[in-house]
């Protein structure tokens, strides 16, 4: 099986072409520089040329805030380019596996999110990554793996946001308790595209790590892990403006994941502690 990955720098992108280096697998990854997804001579050229299996769609436009004041630019990233990778993905008869996200949802529910459930995206982003999945479905083989909550080595995270803080003599830090989700080891998440793939699913999947928790919670995992001295304080959305809108609850149900591979999803704990013991 020959694989092919865009945004092959990123947090899950470098997660992904390790795992497949690791297995001795046939890998082209492609960074920004290597290749920009909205440039459709060279998707196409690229694919065209390289007639992958699989193309693991792992570029995005992933600031989330920003993405408030660049909606075109998300929408270009994160939509009309999954069109052109849908497009180049059919013409070699490729799988076309691509990511997205919980913050397609309005976090309204109180259980946890199904495959089917009624999206309502509450951001720009969330929107943008709306379009991505709409255009994904256009590659005749295709799998949509919607993921929340990453922490990894390559890119900025909530736990290295948190270990900043501490670093700098924050105390007590102060962190939400009113949004739930599950987060997400990018490690746990190659080993999940590669499982997925391998089985040649196709539709849409949910895969996040378990259990579900607040981002108070997860804080306070981060800090016994590091045995730091510090007081973590809950703390309400509302005293933490930002631009864009969070789902309150945005836990995915990893069911069909579950059910196609048999597999139990990874506890993001154990990915916490193997990120801080590198
Ligand atoms: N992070 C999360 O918590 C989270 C949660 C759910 C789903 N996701 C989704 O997971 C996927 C991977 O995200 P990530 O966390 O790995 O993000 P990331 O670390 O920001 O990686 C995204 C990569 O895409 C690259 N990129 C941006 N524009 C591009 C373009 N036009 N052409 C090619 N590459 C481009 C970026 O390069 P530059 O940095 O040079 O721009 C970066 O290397 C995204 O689809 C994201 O929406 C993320």
């Amino acid at each position: 099986m020959k694989w092919l990955i865009t945004g092959a720098a990123g947090m899950v992108g470098s997660d992904l072409r390790d795992a497949l280096t690791m297995r001795g697998e046939d890998v082209v990854a492609l960074t920004k520089s290597d290749l920009d997804i909205t440039d459709s001579r060279r998707v196409n050229a690229m694919i065209g040329e390289e007639k992958p299996s699989v193309v693991v769609n792992c570029a995005g436009y992933t600031r989330v805030d920003e993405a408030e004041s660049n909606e075109g630019l998300a929408n270009a990233i994160n939509g009309s380019s999954v069109e052109l990778l849908a497009q180049a993905a059919k013409g070699v008869g490729a799988l076309l596996v691509h990511i997205s996200s919980d913050f397609v949802f309005d976090g309204r529910k109180h259980s946890p999110y199904e495959i089917n459930d009624i999206t309502a995206a509450l951001s720009a982003y969330g929107r943008s990554k709306l379009l991505g999945e709409i255009a994904a479905t256009h590659a005749e083989r295709h799998v949509i793996l919607r993921t929340s909550w990453l922490f990894g080595h390559n890119g900025p995270n909530f736990v290295d946001a948190i270990r900043k803080q501490i670093h700098k003599g924050t105390n007590p830090l102060r962190v939400v308790n009113d949004q739930r989700g599950r987060p997400t080891y990018t490690p746990h998440l190659a080993e999940a595209i590669i499982r997925i793939a391998n089985l040649d699913a196709h539709g849409m999947i949910h895969y996040a790590d378990e259990p579900e928790c607040t981002w108070y919670d997860f804080a306070c995992a981060i800090v016994e892990e590091l045995g730091a001295e510090v007081t973590v304080k809950p703390v309400s959305t509302e005293d933490f403006p930002r631009p864009a809108t969070r789902p309150a609850y945005s836990v995915l149900s990893t069911e069909r994941y579950e059910r196609l591979t048999g597999v139990r999803p990874e506890s993001w704990r154990e990915g916490l502690r193997e990120y801080l013991s590198n």
